[in-house]
């Protein structure tokens, strides 16, 4: 297992060098399996690396046909309304991104009145798209779980406190985030943890105590630990 902290210079850069990590993990994912799967999350920060992906050169350095798309949480909300993580995914990346199938964005049904059965199915939909069967499959990995960081350590809907940090088993649960996030679903530590790389983007001086205390092993976000952990951090995140 590795874990590497990258500094750059300003959001800019590290919205650059995202894009980079995004096009070289899925190509050399897609070379050798013939696939990529890959985990997008919500916020702000990855706004700024969407339209880099979406503009030559990189738009055209991926057959993004072979790419599915899921998601690292969710809040409970409709898929049409404007906090939706899959329609905010949708409308300013996925929409604009070339070759992309229907059937290949696997999104989280959080809108659903009964949040543990949607988590409990799309766990279903996961093991659905990496072709395995039945209840005991071994836990997949994601080729890339591109993640953020809130001012409180959380990633994905994975908050501090919440019941979600202690799951061993299951692969997305419904998560009391104990605020005003409110009911959100989220991917756990085992099958994020499972996945072949991480990538975290982080910018700004709200993330910098957040920031120190995931590299001193204090917050959700530290817990994240893959074969391959890549923090890309801006200068004023990084203090
Ligand atoms: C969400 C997330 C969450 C996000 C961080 C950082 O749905 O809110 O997936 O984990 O990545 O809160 O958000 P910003 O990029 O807006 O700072």
């Amino acid at each position: 297992m590795t874990r590497r902290v990258v500094v750059l210079p300003d959001p800019a850069a590290v919205a650059a060098a995202t894009a980079d990590r995004v096009v070289a993990t899925v190509r050399n994912a897609i070379r050798r399996r013939g696939v990529c799967r890959l985990v997008l999350s919500g916020g702000a920060t990855p706004l700024l690396a969407y339209p880099l992906l979406l503009a030559p050169p990189r738009v055209d350095a991926v057959d993004w046909s072979s790419v599915e798309f899921f998601w690292a949480d969710e809040r409970a909300v409709p898929p049409t309304y404007l906090d939706s993580n899959y329609n905010a995914a949708l409308g300013v990346f996925l929409s604009d991104l070339p070759g992309v199938r229907l059937s290949a964005v696997h999104r989280m049904e959080a809108e659903r009145g009964d949040l543990d059965a949607a988590a409990a199915d799309y766990q279903a939909e996961i093991a659905r798209a990496f072709g395995l069967r039945g209840a005991d499959a071994a836990i997949p990995a994601f080729d890339l779980a591109w993640l953020g960081m809130g001012r409180d350590g959380h990633t994905a809907s994975l908050f501090p406190g919440s019941a979600a940090l202690g799951e061993r088993r299951r692969w997305a649960v419904a998560n009391w985030t104990g605020g005003a996030a409110g009911w959100r679903m989220t991917l756990t530590y085992p099958i994020l943890n499972a996945a072949r790389e991480v990538l975290f983007q982080v910018c700004g001086p709200d993330k910098r105590d957040a920031l120190a205390a995931t590299l001193r092993g204090e917050t959700p976000a530290a817990r994240v630990r893959a074969r391959r952990t890549l923090w890309l951090v801006d200068r004023e995140a990084a203090g």
